[in-house]
């Protein structure tokens, strides 16, 4: 495995001006800023500081804030929402504010008791989108080793999926979602999804960075209007432990990004973003050091890579899935790619329990 030894962050000036950073316009007409502030701090950043950094962040002029029911920070962050809207330095409807419905909560009215319970603890009225984060339900404690199986969890069936859709669809007929959406999705899911939606995914969150790069599924998302929302954009390079292996790449060791960064001044993990920014979805970079994510948003709105250095960082892909998934896998599974449906049809290798 290639090891990287984090560097000091490069010094960043201070704020970004929202209005110069880039946004994605999703299918109901909202425009969704492209860098937006990760706030999974896993188990190195508690709640706290992760609340303080999107009150920081959004004083430095970050506008998308990318939340989930399961990163355990919700209440905190909206205090600190809270803090913000009292001092006036932005109203509620110049955020973008995402939150996620998570896998032990696909039951017949879960969607529905969990958005009320993150808008609660946000602290606000509606989402600009909720997301169903995985497409299967399973559960797996926090912390768990890689190699953690639940005997409950299964793999996608539609019939069961829909009945979270219908969910979701009706929060948007109920103003608490403005749009809604899925998460880790593949091409043969979205096949059996599509036709049945009422309300069409406006966004699939997913991998995406330069050594993943998916090409054929951001193609076919944006054939649909489906706008791609990139995690790991920097290919979460302090990710735990538990999930890494020997096989996974690193673009901050990568000599031809090291290369272009040195060109532009910049970090490697800033050309990361900008290649995905200007590929033309959105990012969603976690950090909770100022000058990082600062230079995060920043590097969006500046000193664009050259149509050149775009076809070098096109040519990097490794195919290279970071996040596996492997504690979302179902008894008598093989191996992580079953997530992945990575032959063209929907993976239920070794499902031997009831539809
Ligand atoms: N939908 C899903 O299922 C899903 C899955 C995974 C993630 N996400 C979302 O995506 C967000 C980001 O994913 P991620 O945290 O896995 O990966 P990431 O954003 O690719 O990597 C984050 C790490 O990169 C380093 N970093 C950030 N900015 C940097 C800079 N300018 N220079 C150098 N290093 C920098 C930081 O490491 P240090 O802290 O060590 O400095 C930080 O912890 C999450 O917070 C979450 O909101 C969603």
């Amino acid at each position: 495995m290639e090891q990287y030894e984090p560097k000091p962050p490069v010094p960043a000036r201070d704020g970004v001006d929202p209005g110069a950073v880039p946004f994605v316009t999703l299918s109901g007409g909202a425009r969704m800023p492209a860098v937006g502030l990760g706030t999974f701090g896993s188990d190195r950043y508690g709640a706290r500081e992760i609340a303080q950094t999107v009150k920081g962040a959004i004083g430095a002029g970050y506008r998308h804030i990318d939340c989930a029911k399961v990163y355990g920070n919700e209440r905190e962050i909206g205090a600190a929402l809270a803090e913000v809207f009292a001092s006036g330095e932005v109203r509620r409807e110049e955020l973008f504010i995402t939150s996620k419905l998570w896998n032990d909560q696909h039951g017949p009215r879960d969607a529905l008791v969990n958005c009320a319970e993150t808008l609660r603890d946000l602290g606000l009225d509606y989402l600009d989108l909720y997301l169903v984060h995985w497409p299967f339900p399973n559960y797996h404690p926090p912390f768990c080793d890689g190699d953690t199986r639940n005997p409950d969890s299964r793999p996608f069936f539609i019939e069961e999926f829909m009945s979270v859709w219908r969910q979701m669809e009706k929060l948007v007929d109920m103003g608490l979602a403005r749009a809604i959406g899925t998460s880790s999705m593949t091409i043969p899911k979205m096949e059996e999804l599509w036709p049945l939606a009422r309300v069409k995914p406006a966004c699939n969150e997913m991998e995406l960075h330069p050594h993943f790069q998916q090409p054929e599924l951001r193609a076919y998302l944006w054939s649909k209007g489906v706008v791609p929302i990139g995690f790991s954009p920097i290919g979460s390079p302090s990710r735990p432990e538990r999930d890494r292996t020997a096989e996974d790449t690193c673009e901050l060791t990568d000599p031809k990004i090291m290369e272009i960064a040195e060109v532009h001044g910049a970090h490697p993990a800033l050309i990361c973003l900008k290649w995905g920014v200007q590929s033309g979805h959105a990012v969603i970079p976690f950090s909770v050091k100022r000058q990082q994510y600062i230079a995060n948003l920043r590097c969006a709105a500046e000193d664009p890579l050259t149509a050149a250095e775009m076809a070098v960082m096109d040519s990097l892909d490794k195919n290279c899935r970071l996040i596996k998934g492997q504690v979302f896998l179902w008894p008598g599974a093989e191996s992580w790619e079953n997530l992945w449906d990575i032959n063209g049809v929907i993976d239920r290798s070794g499902w031997l329990g009831a539809k």
